[in-house]
């Protein structure tokens, strides 16, 4: 049975591993992506699932803003490994991730996904019809869930950004991690 815990740095590869082969390339397309990029995870919010010592689902929370001055989280990417879909570790994470968001005092939740999924966590398009990406997006995918009643009433905007800048690695680091073998082919991104 799977277990849910803090996502480590020691989880790194795991984690990009689980990614690829839920979603393949086309994860660092996606618009959610340009609200990710450069930056940190909110401040305790990214969790994975395990089955031994495999990690074999994933979840993390960005801050954003829901329009100008209206702070809210972005949830994404979601993903559990193939050969464990169907066993309810997507639901465990999701419900680990909306628990842990509302212990911490924030007071909404974004995602851009598939309703029929995450309707039964409680999101819904119902308050985001006045919001938009920073990119191409399908407008009934973008979902929210309000954790304190009203947190988005009258939400209108682009949807920013306002995560702490992830650090930039050293070049000398870089460089003689490069020189071992150590650096794989820069991330591809899209445009
Ligand atoms: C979506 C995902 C995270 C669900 O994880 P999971 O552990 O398989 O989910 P659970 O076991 O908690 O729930 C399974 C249920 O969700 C349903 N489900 C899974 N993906 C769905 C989707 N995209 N739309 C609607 N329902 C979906 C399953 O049919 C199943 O339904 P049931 O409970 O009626 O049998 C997983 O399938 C995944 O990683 N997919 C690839 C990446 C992805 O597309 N992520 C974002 C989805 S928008």
């Amino acid at each position: 049975m799977a277990a849910i815990r803090q996502e480590k740095i020691s989880d790194f590869d795991a984690r990009e591993a689980l990614l690829d082969r839920a979603y393949g390339d086309v994860r660092f397309a996606k618009t959610s992506e340009r609200l990710r990029e450069d930056r940190l995870p909110a401040a305790g919010l990214s969790f994975v699932a395990t089955e031994g010592r495999a990690i074999v689902g994933s979840v993390r929370l960005w801050d954003v803003t829901a329009g100008p001055g209206r702070p809210a989280l972005l949830l994404g990417p979601l993903a559990v490994s193939p050969e464990h879909q169907g066993k309810g570790i997507g639901a465990k994470l999701m419900k680990q991730a909306i628990a842990a968001a509302r212990m911490r005092g924030h007071g909404a939740i974004l995602l851009v996904g598939d309703a029929p999924y995450y309707g039964r966590f409680g999101f819904s398009a119902a308050k985001t019809g006045l919001l938009w990406m920073p990119g191409p997006y399908q407008k009934d995918r973008l979902l929210a869930l309000e954790l304190a009643a009203g947190a988005l009433d009258g939400a209108r905007g682009m949807i920013g950004a306002t995560g702490r800048l992830a650090p930039k690695p050293e070049l000398g680091a870089l460089v003689a991690a490069a020189s071992n073998g150590a650096v794989k082919s820069p991330t591809p991104r899209a445009a």
